[in-house]
């Protein structure tokens, strides 16, 4: 009897398995092409893209955006949820934004997901092509105000997977106000003297992961601003770049803080900075609390390892004044590699509200085959293990 049973049980289990592990096969799919979406790289297909997001969007199944093959010219493009369901968006082309560097430049964002809960972007290559617009931005001229390149905002349950990013305007990749973010095996390229195009910018948002990711831009490769929570990088490349900062904070009397961040088993290749948390020096109830930066490789970088509560790039409203930003709880540990400055850690805090509980652990990053060299203002904990440059806690 338990052999009559087993046999059709185990087809249904494979079934179900198989389904669970393939929910393409089952999903109906809105391909872009047939909206009007062309493959041209002249067409602009922006509707066509937008006729396609309404229907998966609005169907009452799991289902899916598919974009062939091809490169398809987008405007700004905002695909709006809640969806009735969760959307896969499947990019096997490449997405490029109009030549002219006005068209995507006046309204912030180029390709926005908001208020999705549920959605995987897969694969593709988007191409802001903003070399026009840094030189406008680095002639002085009158630019507008430049484009992210795509974001999520008001979003939950979120994978980003096997993206590539090019030359964006601004900043490549926004996460505000969104939960549950996973972001793996992306690939983000500017030159290193394009302006303010940051890598990904977390802001306002939890539980997000970044891993196996290639990261070559003009700024910070990842920053974490205010309200950054639970938040976990591992396996990062980062270079040419800023380095991966928390911060700027403390801009505003009241902000949210962050907290719980790892940065782990991570590559910087002469980048300007390596790890750094980053204030302004003026009033504010902020806070940066249980960060680890671990496992690291330096190569040829800045400044490795710095706190600089001593942020006032204007000069005004900052100086003489001292960062309210509480910081508590860093650890930097098994960090090595090498400098290209003699100091190679600076824990520079503020005056009023003193960083504490820092903890050291086997740091070697040597400058020009030598030691480097230690800073500390108002840094308060513990060192162990190899130290080189010196605890000057
Ligand atoms: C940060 O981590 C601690 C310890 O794991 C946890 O208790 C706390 O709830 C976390 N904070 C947030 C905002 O989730
Ligand atoms: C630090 O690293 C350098 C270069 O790799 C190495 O020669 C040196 O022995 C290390 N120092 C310590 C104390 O481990």
């Amino acid at each position: 009897m338990a052999k009559n049973i087993s046999f059709p049980c185990a087809i249904t289990l494979f079934s179900i398995l198989f389904f669970l592990i393939n929910p393409s096969i089952a999903m109906p799919s809105y391909n872009v092409q047939r909206y009007g979406a062309r493959g041209d790289g002249r067409t602009d297909s922006t509707k066509p893209f937008l006729t396609a997001w309404s229907l998966a969007c609005g169907s009452r199944a799991r289902a899916m955006v598919y974009i062939p093959r091809g490169t398809y010219l987008i405007r700004n493009i905002v695909f709006w949820g809640p969806c009735k369901n969760i959307i896969t968006f499947k990019i096997d082309g490449k997405l490029i934004a109009p030549a002219n560097y006005w068209s995507i430049g006046t309204s912030g964002y180029w390709i926005l997901f908001a208020k999705v809960n549920g959605i995987s972007v897969y694969g593709g290559t988007i191409d802001a092509r903003g070399t026009g617009y840094w030189n406008c931005r680095k002639k002085g001229g009158y630019c507008p105000q430049g484009a992210r390149s795509i974001s999520f905002s008001w979003c939950s349950n979120v994978l980003l997977s096997g993206l590539t990013s090019l030359y964006s305007q601004h900043i490549h990749l926004t996460v505000h106000h969104s939960s549950n973010v996973r972001i793996q095996g992306i690939r983000i390229r500017a030159p290193s003297g394009s302006p303010n195009t940051d890598g990904i910018i977390v802001q306002s948002s939890s539980g997000v992961t970044i891993s196996r990711s290639s990261i070559g831009t003009g700024d910070d490769c990842i920053a974490l601003n205010h309200g950054s929570k639970n938040i976990w990088i591992e396996r990062v490349s980062c270079g040419p770049g800023h380095g991966i900062s928390i911060g700027s904070l403390g801009e505003y009397a009241n902000e949210e803080g962050v907290e719980n961040v790892t940065v782990t088993t991570s590559v910087f290749t002469r980048t300007q900075n390596g790890v750094r948390i980053k204030t302004w020096a003026r009033p504010s109830n902020g806070f940066v609390r249980n960060v680890q930066f671990r496992n690291l490789v330096m190569r040829n970088v800045g400044y490795p390892l710095i706190i600089d509560q001593n942020y006032c790039p204007s000069g005004s409203g900052c100086p003489r004044q001292s960062s309210g930003v509480k910081i508590s709880g860093v650890t930097f540990a098994n960090i090595k590699g090498t400098s290209t400055r003699p100091i190679a850690m600076k824990l520079d805090c503020s005056g009023s509200h003193h960083c504490t509980g820092i903890t050291l652990r086997n740091i070697n990053l040597t400058y020009m085959r030598k030691s480097s060299a230690s800073y500390c203002k108002n840094a308060h904990g513990k060192a162990s293990g190899v130290m080189v440059p010196r605890n000057c806690m």
